[in-house]
């Protein structure tokens, strides 16, 4: 089962479209998929309780229980996981970080070696969707590529990134105080661009569902 999960408020928003876009591409290769909507879920980021670091205590498993400790559960089983926001103020929104924080820093220990306990190698990839233009990609991600990084380290494999730039946000432009975009332009964007952002994506989940079990 391939897993993907959407950071965004906006259940079929542009990081839900480009995510199903990367199930599609990971379906066309057989695999299973879900699409996970974080933001009904009632919970919380990591709370520091250190549980998961004990000597005595079950590494790998976060002992915070909540929503998230289904879709936690889950992603021991899977075969690959997507992690998608829009950029909220060059950041992922709080919803993906909690599950992001919870999932690694379980799997974390202080010790100079073995320092991950995820028992097996899969594939991750990460799609993040925003407002400004294309040539701010590099500038944005890097602000919070710790959590990339670090998530890749953990599950064996490097994770693969996906954006897409200069979001469609309202299906009126002339309804909203926003004149420093261009209705047309954006427009534009969205209907030759965002399509083609759509397809790297479903490549991108083509690749990742294709990519078999490392362990
Ligand atoms: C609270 C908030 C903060 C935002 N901050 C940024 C930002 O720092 N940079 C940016 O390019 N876009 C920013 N945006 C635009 C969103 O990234 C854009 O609307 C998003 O891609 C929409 O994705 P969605 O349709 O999946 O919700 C912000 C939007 C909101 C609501």
């Amino acid at each position: 089962m391939i897993l993907a999960f959407n950071g965004s408020p906006r259940a079929h928003g542009n990081t839900a479209t480009m995510l199903q876009a990367a199930l599609d591409g990971a379906t066309s290769a057989g695999a299973k998929t879900r699409l996970v909507q974080l933001y009904p879920l009632k919970a919380k980021g990591c709370v520091s309780c250190f549980s998961c670091k004990l000597k005595t205590g079950r590494h790998g498993y976060c002992a915070l229980k909540d929503e998230l400790s289904p879709i936690l559960e889950m992603m021991e089983e899977a075969d690959g996981l997507i992690f998608g926001s829009p950029i909220y103020y060059n950041n992922i929104t709080p919803e993906l970080l909690a599950l992001e924080h919870r999932f690694l820093f379980s799997h974390m220990l202080y010790n100079k070696e073995n320092r991950w306990v995820f028992p097996r190698r899969i594939p991750s990839a990460f799609i993040y969707t925003f407002g400004m233009t294309a040539e701010h990609t590099d500038s944005i991600i890097g602000q919070f590529s710790a959590v990339h990084n670090r998530m890749g380290e953990m599950l064996g494999v490097k994770s693969e990134i996906c954006c897409s730039a200069n979001a469609w946000q309202f299906s009126d432009y002339s309804l909203y105080e926003a004149d420093r975009y261009d209705p047309a332009e954006k427009k534009k964007y969205h209907d030759e661009v965002f399509p083609e952002d759509c397809r790297k994506a479903y490549e991108m989940g083509r690749r990742l569902a294709l990519m078999k079990e490392q362990a």
